[in-house]
C-alpha cells in the first residue's frame, strides 16, 4: 500500500480490490470512532458498487460489529437508482442486505432515498426535505461521503451529459441517464462538496483511463464527472487499487 500526497487530494494505493475494501472499513472505524467522540454522532453518505459492498462484509463481520459505535452512525445515500427498495438494483438494498441488517442500528438512523416514487422530481424534493430536517440546515455537511466512479468518469448518478452536472444550490436532484433509459436520484456535487471527508473507491482496470484524466486531465467534468468533486473545507482521499492506478 502506498500513498500520494497532494495539495488538493491524497490517494491511497492497495494490492488488489480486497485490500482496498479492508483499507475502507478500517477508515470507515476511524471516522466513525472520532466523530462520535468528538461531535456524539457520526453521519454517513453510502454508494452502490461493488467495492462498498466487499467493505459492507468486512464490517459487518464480528471484530467490527461488535466495536463500532451504530447507535450513533447514521446513514444516507449519494445516490438510488429509482426502484422500490427490495429491487436487486437498489442501492438500499444491497447495503441493508450487507451490513444494515447485520449490525446493531435503530431503524430512525437510516435514511433511505424513497426513490420508488414515480415522481422522481418528488422523491428529491423529500429526500432533500429528510436532510434539511436532520441537520437542521439548507446546507448540510455530512461526516463522510462513499463514493464510487465509473468506467466513464461518473460517480454518484452524477452521468457525462447530464442535468445533474448544471451548478444547483439543491441538495439531491433527479436525473435522467439516457445510457440506462432510466431515472435515478443523486445528490449535487455540490452537497457532496460539503462534505468534511470524502472517499472514492476505486478498483479495477476497466477504471483506468478515467481516473488518469480525472486527477491528472484537463478539466471536463461534462466529460468527466468525477472532476466536480473538490471539497470545499474537508479532505479528499482516493483509495484505488494497483489495476485502476496502472496508468
Ligand atoms: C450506483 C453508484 C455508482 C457506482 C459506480 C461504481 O448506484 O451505481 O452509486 O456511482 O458507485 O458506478 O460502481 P462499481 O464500484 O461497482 O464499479
Amino acid at each position: 500500500m502506498r500513498t500520494i500526497r497532494q495539495s488538493t487530494h491524497e490517494l491511497l494505493i492497495c494490492a488488489d480490490a480486497a485490500e482496498l475494501a479492508r483499507e475502507a472499513a478500517r477508515r470507515f472505524a476511524e471516522l466513525a470512532e472520532a466523530f462520535t467522540n468528538d461531535a456524539g454522532r457520526f453521519t454517513v453518505a453510502l454508494s452502490g458498487g461493488s467495492t462498498p459492498k466487499a467493505m459492507f462484509q468486512i464490517l459487518a463481520d464480528k471484530a467490527f460489529a461488535d466495536a463500532l459505535p451504530w447507535r450513533s452512525i447514521y446513514f444516507f445515500w449519494g445516490d438510488e437508482r429509482c426502484v422500490p427498495p427490495d429491487h436487486a438494483d437498489s442501492n438500499y438494498r444491497m447495503a441493508y442486505e450487507a451490513l444494515l441488517s447485520r449490525v446493531p442500528i435503530p431503524r430512525e438512523n437510516i435514511f433511505r432515498i424513497p426513490a420508488e416514487d414515480e415522481d422522481h422530481k418528488r422523491a428529491a424534493a423529500n429526500y432533500s426535505e429528510n436532510l434539511r430536517t436532520f441537520f437542521d440546515t439548507e446546507r448540510p455537511s455530512l461526516d463522510l461521503v462513499f463514493l464510487g466512479m465509473g468506467a466513464d468518469g461518473h460517480t454518484a448518478s452524477l452521468f457525462p451529459g447530464t442535468t445533474a452536472l448544471c451548478p444547483s444550490d439543491r441538495i439531491a436532484v433527479a436525473n435522467y441517464v439516457d445510457k440506462f433509459q432510466s431515472w435515478r436520484i443523486t445528490l449535487t456535487a455540490d452537497t457532496i462538496n460539503r462534505a468534511r471527508n470524502i472517499i472514492f473507491l476505486v478498483a479495477g482496470a476497466d477504471k483506468a483511463p478515467a481516473l488518469k484524466e480525472v486527477i491528472e486531465g484537463p478539466r471536463n467534468p461534462e466529460q468527466y464527472p468525477s472532476q466536480l468533486i473538490k471539497p470545499s473545507h474537508g479532505a479528499l482521499l482516493w483509495m484505488v487499487d494497483e489495476a485502476a492506478a496502472k496508468l
